[in-house]
């Protein structure tokens, strides 16, 4: 059983790009949010991403669930699990198997911004897991958690029983400090006791594996970067040229984390149809698209903690490059 339901508003999409937009092209230096990465063309190179060499934070993450998923679904006993920023919901899969395994999981309630992203994982998961009640919902996690109202408080199919809040992939990476810190105390406001949260990070490493997990030799990244002014081109009226525009990737020591940009190879004005408005981009002038921020085990877990979180475990591929944690009500 499969339900999509929309918990933007009619012409949110619409009216939040136009107003990050504007906000972002006219501020000093320029910067766009990441989430405007994920239309459909956007989620698809995501999932490029995902399979590149240099990429190794999806396979670190498969790496520790694949080892605790049995763990995770004694510990948390979850009748269901509800993800956030699920995409293809794809590592996901050793988490719902795990939870069936137990016979405890009863419904799956995907959140994401994406629809076409939640339509694609939704149609396959239903066909593969028979008789899970999968709940999509779109929603945007900076605004509301989506978990909250009917069919998804209680546990997506109306009974009760523990829920599993999962926010994998390192997506908290590319919040800014203190909207991480909004963000967890959103997420702890949504846990009932018995209830549990899992949370993926990507850990501070040698800066040259970084860097290179963000400049890919193939050019895909870059291309997910430069992804996001076909979207303004798209649904802004907007005339970005995209072969006018570098991809760039650096690694912030102080602040630890990566930043992506992208760097204006000309001086050259922009038009903005919808917001009626020019930009003129300097030769050379970067616009930020992206942090990614990276972890060690005493912030996420100090993190937590400040949103009345506590660790309860936390785990790290062979290699130590990756951490997953779980933790409950403080
Ligand atoms: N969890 C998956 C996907 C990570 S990609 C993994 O670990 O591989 C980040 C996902 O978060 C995308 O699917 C994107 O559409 C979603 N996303 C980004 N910003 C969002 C927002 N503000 N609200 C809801 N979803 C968001
Ligand atoms: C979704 N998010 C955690 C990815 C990351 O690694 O920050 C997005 C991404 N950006 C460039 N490559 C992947």
């Amino acid at each position: 059983m499969t339900s999509i339901e929309l918990r933007l508003p009619p012409d949110y999409r619409a009216a939040s790009l136009r107003k990050d937009s504007l906000a972002g092209l006219t501020a000093v230096p320029k910067s766009l949010p990441p989430k405007w990465f994920y239309d459909a063309q956007g989620s698809a190179l995501f999932e490029k991403i995902t399979e590149l060499p240099e990429y190794y934070p999806t396979r670190a993450e498969r790496s520790i669930l694949q080892a605790v998923a049995p763990d995770i679904a004694a510990r948390t006993g979850a009748a269901v699990l509800a993800e956030l920023g699920s995409g293809s919901s794809d590592k996901t899969r050793l988490l719902l198997s795990a939870l069936r395994e137990a016979g405890t999981l009863r419904a799956y309630v995907p959140v994401d911004v994406s629809e076409s992203a939640l339509i694609q994982a939704g149609d396959s998961l239903a066909a593969e897991y028979p008789g899970l009640a999968v709940h999509a919902i779109v929603a945007d996690f900076g605004l509301d958690l989506g978990l909250a109202g009917d069919g998804t408080s209680a546990n997506g199919d109306g009974t009760a029983g523990p829920r599993l809040v999962a926010f994998l992939g390192s997506t908290i990476g590319n919040m800014e400090p203190a909207e991480r810190a909004s963000f967890l105390r959103r997420v702890r406001a949504q846990l009932r006791p018995g209830d549990t949260f899992l949370l993926g990070t990507d850990l501070v490493k040698d800066p040259a594996v970084l860097v290179a997990a963000y400049d890919d030799d193939a050019g895909v990244t870059a291309a997910f970067n430069r992804n996001v002014l076909s979207v303004l081109n798209a649904e802004l009226g907007a005339d970005f040229d995209l072969d006018a525009f570098e991809h760039v990737a650096l690694w912030d020591a102080r602040n630890e984390w990566i930043e992506m940009r992208l760097r204006s190879t000309a001086a050259q004005p922009v038009r903005v149809r919808d917001l009626g408005l020019t930009v003129e981009f300097d030769d050379g002038e970067e616009m930020r698209t992206e942090i990614s921020a990276k972890f060690r085990r005493d912030g996420v877990r100090a993190e937590l903690a400040a949103a009345g979180l506590a660790m309860r475990d936390w785990w790290t591929d062979a290699n130590g490059q990756f951490g997953l944690s779980l933790s409950a009500p403080a």
